[in-house]
């Protein structure tokens, strides 16, 4: 497949607590690689990134307590005039974009508030993506604090030990239509 735009160089860095954000992350980057451009795939908790030199900038974080990770807004703060002159997407993830009745909401509150957040940007797409509760992995009292939500919103009292809200379909057909922009 040829790629129909200039961006050739793309930058895909994040922010994750538990590693889902991290495995989409990894889909954009594999699906943009496909169509012959260049990824580097960023998790900003490890690494000081420079942003300079990159066509297009892709942000993404996962959602905790209605929150974007710190790391991502700190790279966009830090790197305010850089970022002003390249196009820019953002994507989250996390569980309201997995419900129906919920996703506008998520739209609303982690996309959108950040888009007016930051005028300066040049963004060019947003991308909401169901998470993954994964159990096992958050400490006792987390555990038990949403799974006390989880079971409320799904009137579910048998959790499985894991839910993984992602569509995989709608993260690679997202990082393909940014790539057209
Ligand atoms: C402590 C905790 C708080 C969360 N809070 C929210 C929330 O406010 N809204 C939401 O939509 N999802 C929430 N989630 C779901 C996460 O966004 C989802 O698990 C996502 O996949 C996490 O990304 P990560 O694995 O990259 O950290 C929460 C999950 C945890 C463990």
């Amino acid at each position: 497949m040829t790629i129909l735009c200039m961006a050739r160089k793309v930058l895909i860095c994040y922010g994750t607590r538990y590693g889902s954000t991290a495995e989409v992350a990894q889909e954009i980057g594999k699906t943009i690689r496909e169509l012959g451009a260049t990824a580097d795939i960023l998790n900003l908790k490890e690494t000081k990134v420079q942003p300079a030199g990159y066509d297009l900038i892709i942000i993404g974080s996962g959602i905790q307590a209605g929150k974007w990770t710190r790391e991502p807004l700190e790279f966009i703060t830090r790197n305010r005039d850089a970022l002003a002159d390249t196009k820019v997407a953002l994507f989250v993830v996390c569980a309201s974009a997995g419900s129906p009745d919920q996703c506008d909401t998520a739209q609303t509150k982690y996309l959108d508030k950040i888009v007016s957040s930051y005028p300066y940007l040049h963004i060019v797409s947003t991308g909401l993506f169901g998470g993954v509760f994964d159990f096992k992995k958050y400490s006792a009292p987390v555990r038990m604090l949403v799974k006390s939500i989880v079971k409320k919103q799904t009137e579910d009292d048998n959790l499985p030990e894991r839910i993984d809200m992602r569509d995989w379909d709608k993260v690679r057909s997202w990082a393909r239509s940014v790539m057209q922009l």
